[in-house]
Formats: structure tokens, sequence, C-alpha cells
């Protein structure tokens, strides 16, 4: 119905806005940088004496000179291009036909003081005029206007650099944002990340910088692929640096109805006889902090917003929940906590509980500490009678009081009546299995995490915050834990209890995600690490993308994090920056311990890595 319905609002838009009629001629003249190739008042031109000019399979040398009267107007990170092309005596060079040119970044700039430096000079005579100033480049790619340049919407293709630009060609600041685009392979549309910038001056022009967009097909696009966002995002950065303000702007851009396309798990009552569907997605987020729950809410400052998101193309902005979107709260009740006790308020909370009976499903959520060989298996034969003792089909009434007093009445005498275990291994594993945070946790809410539960959460076309800012220590993390394995296993497993999970596009945001996914310790983490790392393996697959925030990118799991192909680095220590298990992009190493609010560097696969300036306003509530 609503394809059918989609495709109307495309033919009308058509008509009304005459597209699709006399498309024959797009661009005439040619575009911007192939308009005036050799460019006049360019910034300088290539140098062949001195260094040398060579393009390798290992090493490139590329120096522009930058000519004396332009030296103010260049820095390090500046994109500039470079055009190819063939002197004609015969010819003005503005009627010389270009249709190559290089895409290229400064990497270094400095004055040749070799020759000069023999002369007497002080300080008080030094001109820099007298030095030449070179610019050192690193090529990015060759860019080509296509034959049918005139009828295409893209009219460059990039390509890989083979050759040498020719010695003495003039060079020139890229000014075009096609240019560019295509030159660093940035996708056309998306989810919106931030702004191209140099430096934090956005570029090619601060009045109309080109959008950097993470690449997200989806089945109302025209074109295919992997979208970033299913081989996972990690935004790491400093704390105070803008993680969570840059990822409340990003998230906002994926609570949209596109679809993407999905396999239907068996067993799933809504399939009908169907091996693939397409279906909104689900973003679900654990907000430890209660800082996400405020997406529900428009920003303090909406005219800002506004003005930002109407300067750039199809952004989202202001409370989700308003559109077609959901937006709801879900808020876990623990025994020492109520959700009343939450911050947020204007927005619907549905609290829960997390039932005790997960942990027939889960039973390392019981082993907080590492026990060994004889109590872990005494705790999980114990379990496996508890559950035995309820009866299958019944696993939902478990409680976990009613556990304790079944273990401390019958199962004692079971166990002293004669087992293989000694009175100090039943003692341990009593104790392990009775700690405050259990009967502070499980089964503290008339609505627990069931099936109505997980429909209501993970339903397509819904934003779900997760909220724990209420819950503190132990109990925190063992309701996250519990909830982050229930998620996880329900979407990568086979034969899952709940079909709904697996057969939803699926976005897991998870903030301060080094203290649920880090390197392993104890049999608990052990159990949820590998999950994560399996999921993290199966993202395209089962169209699940993991959202990671951190301030300590380096304590993820490696693993895990090996899986995260889209980094998003706000400013990070030199400690981080320098840890071997963080990779960043070797030309940003030494200023991202310098950058500033909303600088950043990003890298998503098959694009270069570039560095960006987000929005200065959030585009839903951030209190912070
Ligand atoms: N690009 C930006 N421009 C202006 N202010 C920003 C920007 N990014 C973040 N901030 C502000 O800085 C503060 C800290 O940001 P926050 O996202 O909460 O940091 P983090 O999550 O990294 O600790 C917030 O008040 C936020 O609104
Ligand atoms: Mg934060």
């Amino acid at each position: 119905m609503t394809d059918n319905i989609d495709d109307i609002d495309a033919e009308l838009d058509e008509i009304e806005n005459g597209t699709g009629t006399n498309k024959d001629i797009i661009h005439n003249p040619p575009p911007e940088p192939f308009k005036n190739p050799l460019p006049e008042n360019s910034i300088g031109h290539i140098a062949a004496a001195v260094t040398g000019l060579k393009i390798g399979r290992e090493e490139n040398i590329i120096n522009g000179v930058i000519h004396p009267n332009e030296r103010d107007r260049v820095q390090v990170g500046d994109y500039v291009r470079v055009p190819y092309y063939i002197p004609d005596k015969n010819k003005e060079d503005s009627d010389i036909d270009v249709t190559v040119q290089l895409l290229a970044s400064i990497e270094s700039l400095m004055y040749n003081t070799e020759l000069e430096d023999q002369r007497y000079t002080t300080a008080d005579n030094f001109g820099s005029e007298q030095y030449q100033y070179f610019a050192n480049l690193n090529p990015i790619s060759l860019i080509k206007l296509k034959d049918d340049w005139q009828t295409e919407i893209e009219p460059f293709d990039g390509d890989f650099v083979s050759t040498p630009p020719r010695p003495t060609v003039r060079m020139d600041k890229v000014v075009e944002n096609e240019f560019l685009r295509c030159g660093l392979d940035v996708p056309r549309e998306g989810i919106y990340v931030g702004d191209m910038s140099v430096n934090r001056n956005r570029v090619p022009d601060s009045n109309d910088p080109l959008e950097y967009y993470l690449f997200n097909p989806t089945t109302d696009t025209d074109y295919s692929g992997e979208p970033s966002i299913f081989r996972h995002v990690l935004v790491a950065g400093s704390t105070g640096t803008g993680k969570t303000h840059t990822s409340k702007n990003i998230l906002r851009q994926f609570a949209q109805r596109s679809k993407y396309k999905i396999d239907v798990p068996h067993g799933d009552p809504a399939s009908g006889n169907r091996q693939e569907r397409k279906r909104a997605l689900n973003v679900t987020i654990i907000d430890p902090e209660e800082e996400y729950a405020e997406m529900g809410q428009d920003p303090e400052n909406m005219s800002r917003a506004k003005e930002l998101a109407e300067a750039r193309s199809g952004l989202e902005y202001g409370k989700i929940g308003d559109g077609d979107v959901d937006f709801k709260i879900f808020a876990p009740t623990t025994g020492d906590s109520r959700t009343q006790e939450l911050k947020t308020k204007g927005s619907e909370v549905i609290d829960f509980g997390i039932p005790f009976e997960i942990v027939s499903q889960y039973p390392e959520l019981m082993m907080p500490n590492d026990p060994h060989g004889p109590t872990r298996q005494l705790i999980l034969e114990t379990i496996r009678s508890y559950f035995r003792h309820i009866g299958q089909g019944n696993e939902s009434d478990a409680r976990y009081e009613e556990f304790v007093n079944w273990f401390d009445t019958e199962y004692m005498v079971e166990l002293a009546q004669g087992s293989q275990y000694n009175e100090s291994i039943i003692n341990a594993a009593a104790r392990r299995l009775k700690r405050g945070e259990y009967y502070d946790v499980f089964d503290k809410s008339q609505s627990l995490l069931d099936e109505k539960m997980v429909k209501d959460m993970f339903e397509p076309g819904k934003v779900s915050v997760i909220t724990t800012g209420h819950l503190t220590g132990g109990s925190e993390q063992l309701v996250i834990q519990a909830i982050a394995s229930h998620i996880v296993e329900n979407k990568i497993s086979s034969d899952v209890k709940f079909p709904q999970i697996k057969g939803t596009p699926l976005v897991l945001a998870l903030d301060e995600a080094h203290e649920y996914v880090n390197e392993p310790e104890t049999t608990r983490e052990r159990f949820i690490v590998n999950k994560f790392r399996r999921a993290a393996r199966r993202g395209r697959k089962d169209k699940f993308g993991l959202y990671f925030i951190s301030q300590n990118p380096e304590d993820i799991d490696g693993e895990a994090r090996n899986q995260f192909n889209t980094k998003i680095y706000l400013q990070l220590d030199r400690r981080v920056v320098e840890s071997p298990d963080v990779y960043v992009p070797r030309e940003y190493k030494n200023q991202l311990p310098q950058f500033d609010k909303g600088q950043m560097v990003v890298t998503q696969p098959d694009v270069n890595p570039v560095e960006l300036m987000g929005l200065d306003t959030c585009l839903t509530r951030h209190s912070k």
C-alpha cells in the first residue's frame, strides 16, 4: 500500500517540477573546475627543479611552489587541483581542452632555505619573499570529465593516480563541491555527519560546504550497496568533546521510515511464505546517563536547529516522535529505584523489569566473578534444576526470590542427600547465587521484558531509548548486560525466541561502550563480549548495526572493535591516538589531540578519511 502511495507521490512530483522532461542537457557550460581548468590567479605551480616529481608504486613526490602573493591563502590540509594537459603553442591556455585533473591535499608547507641561507641574513633584513615556499602534495585521485558529462548527473569519474602532473602547470584550491566529493568518494546522500572542513574552516566554500554522509542505500534510493551502519560505527572522543551531541545529531537522521531488505526468520508469524521483506529500521539506544531520553524533545535552540537543517539537504531535526517514527523511553525498574526519579519529562516512559526467566537462557549472567571448576558447574546445575522444577513451558513463572527459597529448602536437601559436591562448594555456590543486585534487579516490575514488551521495544520505524540513568552500580551493570545479551542473542542466533528482533533491521547504540564490551575478565563479561564479537561479524547479514560511543576506545574489546569500519574521532588525548589499538588515519594523528569542539575525523568504507565540522547546535534536546 504505502509503496503505491510513494510511487504516486513521486510521479506527481515529477509532473509538478518538470523533471523527467527535457533532461538531455544538464551541464552547459561545463562544470566549474573544467570551465577554467588553467586558473589565471592560481595559488602556484608544480615545481620540477630541486625536489623532483614522481608518482610511484611506493612513493610519491609532488611539490608545488606557492606564489609570493598567495602564501596567506594556503594551509596544510587544503585541497588543491592540478590540471593535466599538453601545452599548445598555437592556442591560448583558455582554449586547451583539459579533461583530467589531480585532486591532492597539502601535506606540508616549507621554505626552501638552503641556497639563500648562505647569504648574510638577520631578523632585521629577513624577507620571506626571498625564499621559495613549497607545498608538498599528497595525491588523492585523478578526476576525469566524463565523455557524456553533459547528460550525466555526476559529470566526473574518479580514478587512481597513475601519472604525475607536468612540471610548471598551475595549481589552484578546489572551490567546487562536486569535484571534491568525487575525488574523495564522499557519498552523495545518506546519513548526515557534518560539513567537510580543513583546520575547522568549512570547505570548499564556507557558505556552501560539502556535506558528508554515511553511505545509506535503502529500498527508497536508486543505488544499492552495503549501508555503512551495518558495518558498525565507533564514535570516540575525550569527555566533553561532543560525542553525545554529535551522536544525537546522527541518530536523529536514522529516525526515518526508510526500509532495508531483510531475511524473514524462521517461525516469524508475520512472514507468510516470503524469504525476504522490506522493513523500516528500529533504533534502540542504551542510555546509561539519561541523555538520549531527551531526543523526544525539541532542542533548546529550535530556531538555530531549523536554520542549520534547512541550509542542508533533507536534515531531520526537532523531537523524534512527531512524524511517522515513534519514540519511546523504556526504563528498567529495580528494587532500589523508581522510574519516577527520571528527570526526562514530557515523553511516555514505559517501565519494565528483567525477568529471572532469562537466566535459563543466559546462566552466565549469574557469574559476575569467575567461579572455578566445581562451583561453576554447580551454579549451572542449580539453574538447570530450578527450571526443570518449574517445568518446561512455564519458564515465565520463574521468580528469583522463589528460586532462592527453593534452593535453600528443597535443593539443599537434595544436595545434602548425596551429590558430588562437598559442603564448601555448596556454600560457595549458594553465596554466589545470592547477591544484593539479583534481589534488586530480577522481576521488579508488573511488566517484565516479555514478548509483548519486546514487540513494542523493537517495533520497526521506532526509536527506543532504554535509559538507566536512575540505576547505579552492580544493578545498572547487570541490567544493561542482561538487555544487551538479550538483544544480541535474538538478533544473531538462528533459532530465536523473538523473531521480531531478528526480522527487523536494527541499530543498537551504546554510550560508554567500553564499560560493557571491554577486554573480558569474568565469565559474565566473556559471555557478553563473545556475543558482541559474533554480532559485529554478522552485522551485514543480519542487518544489525552497532553504534558504539566511548571515551576509551582502546578499552573496547579488540576483536569486536576491529569490525567497526566507520570511525568518528572527536578530540582525543595523544595517549589514545598513539595507542596501537586505535586506528587513526596517519595524516590526522598530530592534529587530533588539539581538535576543537565539533571538529572530527571520519573514515567509512571506500571513502577517504576527512576532517569535518559538526553542527554547533543539537538537533534534538541536549541539556548537558
Ligand atoms: N559541535 C559543537 N558545537 C558546540 N557545542 C558543542 C558541540 N559539540 C558538543 N557541544 C557541547 O559541548 C558539551 C559537551 O558535549 P557532549 O556531547 O555532552 O560531550 P561528550 O558526550 O563527549 O562527553 C555539550 O554542552 C554540547 O552541547
Ligand atoms: Mg556523552
